[in-house]
């Protein structure tokens, strides 16, 4: 970028960014999620450390947030409310280890206390004689606002505390706002046309910052101990767990997932372990607090600006990020179809490198207007491929371009057709689709041992031109090719040998029929049983099979019967391919059960679950629906999860899924 676009973009990045902190603090109601706000800031402090020059004192990142709203009375803390350092991988967490042993100067062993980052708002708790006399939000950290009457509302927020306790107490934790009660209140409120929240933090900040209590009564929050900052002489306390064991015989509610850790080997377990919980617990939670368990330690450590050196925020990966739109290019399909595809400026989202997300059709790029040159939000979550889900059109500058669907084709230069909201190449003969095909069928086939370059090596020296060719290669072809050693030869030809016999169904699918996925081609070849009986058989004999539409059957009939297709099939034959019948499992435990997967599973990859699925009987379906009986969810449950949680179905976790195996 030159100079001065680096000056425009760091501009408008702080224009936006003042915006949402305006909407987050003063309105509670962000049109964007923390995630995107985080990364937009990102953005902008590291053009300010590569641009000095372009700083801008008043600049919106360097300002203190929260400010009292005018209404409620406002609250000096006692002692500030802190906020907590962000670690955002291991590595950062052993950085803060390094950094706090050099200066604790001591041999003493560092043991730590690992608990839940809740997602909601923080607040303070006075007592006096062990009664509740007042509560604030954190404000700007010094100053807050008197939440007392709201607060009185929050049923486990002790009135009276259950230990007698002369002097002052003083509880610090987060008021949060459950999945459920978010999702029913979002619910009726998208009835009546009121306000829905972005996310259950903002709800939980939303209804305790309401003048009426009645009001709060009616949202159900909930509050979670975590601290205390405050306490008579008397009690006798030495570590930060000692502490949580007290606030719950006082009668708080303190949540069960926390451990002590003896080092960061089990603190790093923990992390793990809530990762794959989380999305389970009833409350929003965005990460893990790792505290130095003694008090003592704590003190040293001390507090450095506004947050402690004793503790740390271990965050989840970010599941949206912004970045730039750089180009939108197109793939095409073995089936001919153009696909835009945009880049990106490589950007972190949940924990893996973005450079490109399918932009799947012209409606989709017109429904979001996607330019090339935009600052856009994507998305990824577990194992979901990443997505744009939104355009940042304030961040424009006017010189964004829109892309235009070509006339023809970018690699044959053939005619493109529309067809609904699809492009398509015309020509049968497209080496785009070809090349699309031939990879498609190793896939399908399960040859690993052939990825795409290296079917292109082969195409280029002249050894394949398609797909039945591969069946004729011999080892010596291979070995002589430079760069190739003589053990993969092997391997190729011996994997390629040892898939010439291959189940009906399978060799259904891997040809690339528009429309055929794994589960019509398994319908399709356990209705007809034989290859030839499918070759000979009518339109509406297709079209009769249970599951299949008009469509598909369309597409399968005029496959078969395309000249080129006919030669190409009876190459198959010739060069040895064999078809046999697709083997049908006996009393299958899943007979006719559909599973959707979702996650990364431990113990077997995805190929192997979906494998056993479909062995034992069942089938395996992309998305969830009515028709789903279970989604098999691993660690990092994406957004499938939630839909099965809507449409209540039932969802089984690995090890359930091994025990019904
Ligand atoms: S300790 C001494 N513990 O995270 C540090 N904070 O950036 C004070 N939070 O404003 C916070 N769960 O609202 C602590 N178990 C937990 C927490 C927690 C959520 C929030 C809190 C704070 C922010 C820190």
């Amino acid at each position: 970028m030159k100079k001065n676009e680096i000056k425009n973009r760091m501009v408008k990045l702080r224009d936006q960014i003042a915006l949402l902190r305006h909407k987050y603090h003063t309105e509670n109601d962000p049109n964007v999620t923390d995630d995107v706000y985080e990364s937009l800031t990102r953005e902008l402090i590291k053009l300010e450390k590569e641009n000095p020059e372009f700083i801008d004192s008043n600049s919106a990142i360097n300002r203190v947030a929260g400010e009292p709203l005018p209404f409620f009375t406002k609250v000096k803390h006692n002692s500030r409310m802190l906020s907590l350092n962000d670690a955002f991988s291991d590595e950062e967490v052993y950085d803060w280890q390094k950094r706090i042993t050099k200066l604790l100067h001591s041999d003493k062993k560092i043991n730590y206390f690992c608990e839940l980052k809740f997602d909601g708002l923080a607040v303070t708790l006075r007592y006096e004689d062990g009664a509740f006399i007042q509560g604030a939000t954190r404000g700007d950290g010094f100053i807050g606002e008197d939440v007392t009457e709201n607060l009185k509302m929050v049923d486990n927020v002790p009135l009276v505390l259950n230990k007698e306790i002369k002097g002052s107490l003083i509880v610090r934790g987060e008021v949060v706002m459950s999945k459920l009660v978010f999702e029913k209140l979002n619910n009726k409120n998208k009835k009546l046309g009121k306000t829905i929240f972005a996310n259950t933090r903002n709800a939980a900040a939303g209804s305790l910052r309401q003048l009426d209590p009645r009001i709060a009564r009616d949202r159900h929050l909930d509050f979670f101990a975590y601290d205390m900052s405050e306490f008579p002489k008397d009690i006798v306390i030495h570590t930060h767990s000692d502490k949580h064991v007290l606030l719950q015989e006082l009668g708080f509610n303190v949540d069960k997932h926390e451990k002590k850790a003896q080092n960061l080997e089990e603190v790093k377990e923990f992390i793990k372990e809530i990762s794959k919980m989380r999305d389970n617990f009833t409350y929003g939670t965005d990460g893990v607090v790792v505290h130095v368990d003694s008090l003592e330690m704590e003190e040293i450590l001390g507090v450095v600006g506004k947050a402690p050196r004793y503790a740390i925020a271990y965050k989840y990966p970010a599941e949206r990020a912004t970045t730039l739109v750089t180009d939108i290019t197109l793939n095409i399909g073995r089936t001919g179809v153009l696909t835009p595809l945009a880049h990106f400026v490589p950007t972190n989202v949940a924990g893996s490198t973005v450079s490109k997300a399918t932009l799947h059709n012209m409606d989709q790029i017109e429904r979001l207007d996607i330019r090339i040159g935009d600052t856009v939000v994507i998305q990824k979550a577990g194992d979901v491929i990443p997505e744009v889900v939104e355009v940042l059109v304030n961040m424009r500058e006017s010189k964004e371009k829109k892309f235009k669907m070509p006339n023809e084709c970018p690699v044959c230069g053939a005619n493109v057709q529309q067809k609904d909201i699809f492009y398509y190449c015309m020509n049968k003969n497209c080496t785009g689709r070809d090349r699309r095909g031939m990879q498609h069928f190793v896939q399908a086939l399960e040859i690993y041992e052939i990825g795409p370059k290296i079917l292109d090596r082969l195409k280029e020296e002249g050894l394949i031109s398609d797909a039945p060719d591969l069946f004729t290669l011999e080892e010596s072809d291979l070995a002589g090719l430079e760069r190739f050693g003589a053990k993969s030869a092997t391997n190729i030809i011996t994997s390629i040998q040892s898939h010439k016999k291959v189940e009906f169904w399978r060799f259904l699918y891997a040809l690339g029929i528009l429309h055929m996925g794994e589960q019509t081609a398994r319908d399709v070849a356990n209705h007809f049983q034989l290859f030839e009986k499918l070759q000979k058989a009518s339109l509406g004999d297709i079209e009769s099979i249970e599951n299949i539409g008009p469509v598909v059957s369309e597409s399968i009939y005029n496959f078969l019967h395309d000249k080129q297709n006919i030669i190409l099939i009876e190459k198959f034959f010739k060069n040895g391919v064999t078809i046999e019948k697709t083997k049908i499992l006996k009393d299958g435990k899943f007979d006719n059960k559909i599973f959707v997967l979702t996650g990364t599973l431990e113990k077997m990859s995805r190929e192997i679950a979906k494998k056993k699925i479909i062995e034992n009987g069942g089938k395996v379906g992309s998305a969830v629906s009515t028709k789903t009986d279970y989604l098999l969810a691993g660690e990092n449950a994406g957004s499938k999860y939630k839909d099965a949680q809507k449409l209540e179905v039932k969802i089984i976790t690995e090890d359930e899924f091994l025990k019904m195996l």
